[in-house]
This record gives C-alpha cells, structure tokens and sequence, in this order.
C-alpha cells in the first residue's frame, strides 16, 4: 500500500472484510464459557455480559491472522485465540471499576459494575481471567504448546506486563512523566497483550526463525501504536463513537501521548509505530490481512 493509499484507507472498509471472523469469535467466546450453576444463573449472566457486546475483537482477530499469516490452520487457532479476549474483557470489566478509572459506559452499555453492582464486576473479571488459561490447556493441540502459550499469555498479562502497566498508569495518574516513563505504562498496560497475540499465532503457526522474529517486532510496535490512538481518540472523538465516555484522560488527570507530546506529536508517533510495523512484514509472504490490520489501528474511528 503506497503513502497515498494508506491515507485514504478506509476502516470501515477493514472492519467489513473481518466481519465474518469477528462473528465466529463472537459465537466462540460464549460457547467457551462454561455453564454456570442453576443458584448463580445472575452470575453466569453478568459473565455473558461482559463477553457480548460488540467490542472490536482485536487481539484474537491478530492470532487469527498472524497464524494465517505463518501458514498455520484456522480452526486451530479460534479457541486459542479466545483466551486473550477473555483476558482483554477481565482487564476492561476491573479498568472500569470505581476504584479505577471509573467509567459507566463501554462497549455502547452500561458497564458490568453499573448493570450489575460492584461485587459482581470484580468476580466476572476473576471468573473470566481463569477461564482464559483454562480454554489453553482445554484447546491447545499438545502439552508442548498448551505450555508455551500459557507461559506467555501469563507473562503478558500479569506484573510483568498488562496488570504491571495498569499499576503504574494509576501510580502515575496526576503526575509528570517523561516520554521514557510513558512507553512504559502504555507498552505495559496495553501492548503487551497485543504482543503476545501475535506471538501466540505465530507459535500455534508453529513459526520460528526469520518469520517468527518478523512477527515477533510487528506486534511490539502495533501493540503500543494501539494505545497512542487510544489516547488520542479519547481527546478527538465522541462518545457515541467510542461507546465509552471521551475525554476522561484528561478529567482523571491520566498521563498520555497528547499531554506529553501534543495531538500532531502523537499522530506522527502512531504513524511511525505503524510503519515499522509493518515494515517488520517483509519476509512474509502472506502479510496483507497484518498490514491492513495495522493501517486499521492507526485510522480507527473507535
Ligand atoms: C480498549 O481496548 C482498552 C485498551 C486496552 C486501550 P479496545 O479498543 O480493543 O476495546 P474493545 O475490545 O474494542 O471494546
Ligand atoms: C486500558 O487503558 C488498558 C487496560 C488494560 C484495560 P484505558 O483505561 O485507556 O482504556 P479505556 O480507554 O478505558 O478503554
Ligand atoms: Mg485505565
Ligand atoms: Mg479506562
Ligand atoms: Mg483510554
């Protein structure tokens, strides 16, 4: 795709052609919830809740199309894949809570806290978190790889990487950081995540070598620029967008890309991100779903 193209870049457009697998992960991510006891059928409820609702459903849509990418199968990766949108949903239902950044609203609906009470909130996060390694080690073809992806799936998503940024996003809440202290939180807090989907379908791939490197350094860099517009977009765009409430960066004092590099700072850091990332594809031979993947992160509307 020339500069051109990737200007006039549609996300629309992408979000069409991913329908038909966003619907399956959709169909997948209930399917993988386990049926609740009749005394908890509230409970087992709010779970479905947080699982519906329409998110973009990136980070298994990335281990799709990087497994696809690597050569490997499609109905292998699915469930798998799953996993990091249980973890990704967990980190949204506890982001929320009062006790952090206190939103009302997400996905376009109330959010779990507020449709159902607070309590419930925090063991749908828990509920959902365990159910993620528990689909790897249901799912996964062998012991080998079971192990290889819960190593990093948990890596990704504990103190070393999603639960460590959210720690140091509210340390750092009301406070200035330098650019260095910034990619830290956003690369934790959000990237890794993203990271470690990719990594993930490329091993289901069974990738390794210059393929795998070459993923390897897209994710990284498509992780953080996923952030840098989450930023921006909570400064530029509406709520009825978003589904979420905008401008709430600003208002809970929250350290971001605009604030320390500008609006047009923080585009051109996107646009970078973007660009190495997919620069990173070009020993693939089928990167086209990644690349226009990663065009969506950089121009999405929400
Ligand atoms: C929102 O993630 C929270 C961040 C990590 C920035 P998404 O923008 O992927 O949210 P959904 O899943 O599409 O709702
Ligand atoms: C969220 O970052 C990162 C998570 C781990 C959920 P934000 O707090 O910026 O996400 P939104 O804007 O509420 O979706
Ligand atoms: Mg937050
Ligand atoms: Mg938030
Ligand atoms: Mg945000």
């Amino acid at each position: 795709m020339s500069d051109a193209q990737a200007e006039s870049f549609h996300p629309a457009g992408f979000e069409q052609q991913v329908r038909p697998r966003v619907e399956w992960i959709d169909e997948w991510l209930l399917r993988l919830m386990p049926e609740t006891h009749p005394l908890l059928e509230e409970f087992g409820e709010a779970c479905r809740y947080a699982l519906s609702g329409g998110g973009k459903r990136l980070r298994p849509l990335l281990v799709l199309c990087t497994c696809e990418a690597a050569g490997g199968e499609l109905e292998t990766a699915l469930p798998l894949a799953c996993a990091w949108e249980y973890i990704h949903t967990y980190s949204l239902v506890h982001d929320d809570l009062p006790a952090m950044d206190d939103d009302e609203l997400r996905r376009g609906r109330p959010t779990v806290h507020v449709a159902y009470d607070e309590p419930t909130a925090i063991l749908v996060g828990d509920a959902l978190l365990t159910r993620a390694f528990g689909i790897l080690a249901e799912y996964a073809p062998s012991a080998e790889l079971a192990r290889d992806l819960t190593l990093r799936l948990a890596e990704a998503a504990g103190a070393r990487g999603m639960v460590g940024g959210q720690a140091a996003d509210l340390k750092y809440a009301g406070k200035s950081v330098n650019a260095e202290v910034l990619e830290f939180i956003h690369h934790h807090k959000t990237g890794a995540l993203l990271h470690s989907a990719v990594r993930g379908g490329a091993r289901i791939a069974g990738a390794s070598g210059e393929v795998y490197a070459a993923l390897d350094k897209y994710g990284y860099h498509l992780g953080l620029a996923f952030q840098v517009i989450d930023d921006i977009l909570d400064v530029t765009a509406s709520t009825s967008d978003l589904g979420k409430s905008a401008g709430k960066d600003l208002d809970q004092g929250k350290m971001t890309y605009p604030i320390v590099h500008g609006l047009d700072g923080s585009r051109d850091i996107a646009k970078r991100l973007v660009t190495t990332a997919i620069d990173a594809l070009a020993p693939l031979k089928q990167g086209e779903t990644l690349t226009a993947l990663a065009h969506y992160v950089q121009h999405r509307l929400r």
